[in-house]
């Protein structure tokens, strides 16, 4: 047997072949974190990629090759898909084989303007099943990991979910995604206006989709739900929430798909099931059909 098929059949043979993975990741999670630290203060060439609002830097590129670089020695039989390299043209396809699903900077935007709320985020997937995530966040030099079936912490403490399940009580994050025409911009509105009409507490857009999805993680929030938001800003946030006991969904109500480009996420089933009947749908094109 080749040294590859091996690798891939890792799981298979028994013990935590992912084990490994997971440490690299967390190594290369604090790398990049380091780099876009240092990074933050200084002056930046700023592009842009879908829409005026989807922003990417010379950082972005940089921390993610590091990253790839850095796996794709240590794993060569790995598939990665990455924000920066499926702008470029990679194809964004999970197929079951070992895969890391990479955001080198989520909250790019916030990078751009100095406002500390970045992250790295590294997610694992095998047989199209989510099996670690690592998302860094780097000015607060925050590790927040989470590994199937072993539970979700955040610089060791374990974390859990909030248990609410009453509207009127619920702190409900959101973030706006890159498209700004004026009927993505109703819709989004929209939404928030139901919402504030149901008398939840707040809504709160801090400009990381997983840095919020975190939060929520964190029990700091009870409920989260996005529309624009890709397989890398999702990946590893969803091992961390479901594994501090949260619920990760489709805004239909049913099951997560990750290329959807869309999400709910809740500490509780009922809230989850709020935001399922309260927002209206903003349609995104699918990761994997760009
Ligand atoms: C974006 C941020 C933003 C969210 C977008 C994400 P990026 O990620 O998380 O808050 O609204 O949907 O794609 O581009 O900063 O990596």
């Amino acid at each position: 047997m080749k040294p590859c098929e091996e690798e891939g059949l890792g799981a298979a043979a028994g013990g935590d072949p992912w084990k490994e993975c997971m440490e690299v990741a967390v190594q290369l999670a604090r790398r990049a974190g380091q780099i876009i630290k240092k990074a933050l203060t200084e002056e930046k060439l700023v592009s842009t990629k879908t829409s005026a609002a989807d922003l990417v830097t010379e950082t972005d590129n940089f921390v993610e090759n590091v990253i790839i670089s850095a796996l794709k020695e240590k794993f060569p039989c790995h598939r990665f898909i990455g924000e920066e390299s499926t702008a470029a043209g990679s194809k964004c396809v999970l197929t079951d084989n070992p895969t890391w699903i990479i955001d080198p900077i989520d909250g790019t935007c916030n990078f751009v303007h100095r406002f500390p709320t970045v992250a790295v985020s590294i997610g694992f997937a095998v047989n199209q099943e989510l099996e670690f995530g690592v998302i860094y966040h780097c000015t607060e030099e925050r590790l927040y990991t989470g590994r199937r079936g072993q539970g979700a912490f955040c610089n060791e403490k374990r974390l859990q979910v909030s248990k609410e399940t009453d509207k009127s009580k619920a702190l409900i994050l959101t973030e706006i995604g890159p498209k700004r025409d004026p009927e993505t911009l109703k819709l989004f509105l929209g939404n928030m206006e139901s919402l504030l009409k149901a008398q939840v507490h707040g809504i709160r857009v801090i400009g990381s989709a997983t840095l919020a999805l975190c939060h929520l993680a964190s029990g700091a929030a009870d409920a989260y739900y996005q529309f624009g938001l890709h397989c890398w800003d999702l990946a590893a946030a969803t091992v961390i929430i479901r594994e501090a006991g949260g619920i990760v969904i489709d805004t239909s109500g049913g099951p997560l798909d990750l290329m959807s480009c869309r999400v709910i996420a809740a500490g509780t089933k009922e809230m989850a099931m709020f935001l399922a009947q309260e927002i209206q749908t903003i349609h995104y094109r699918r990761d994997d059909e760009n």
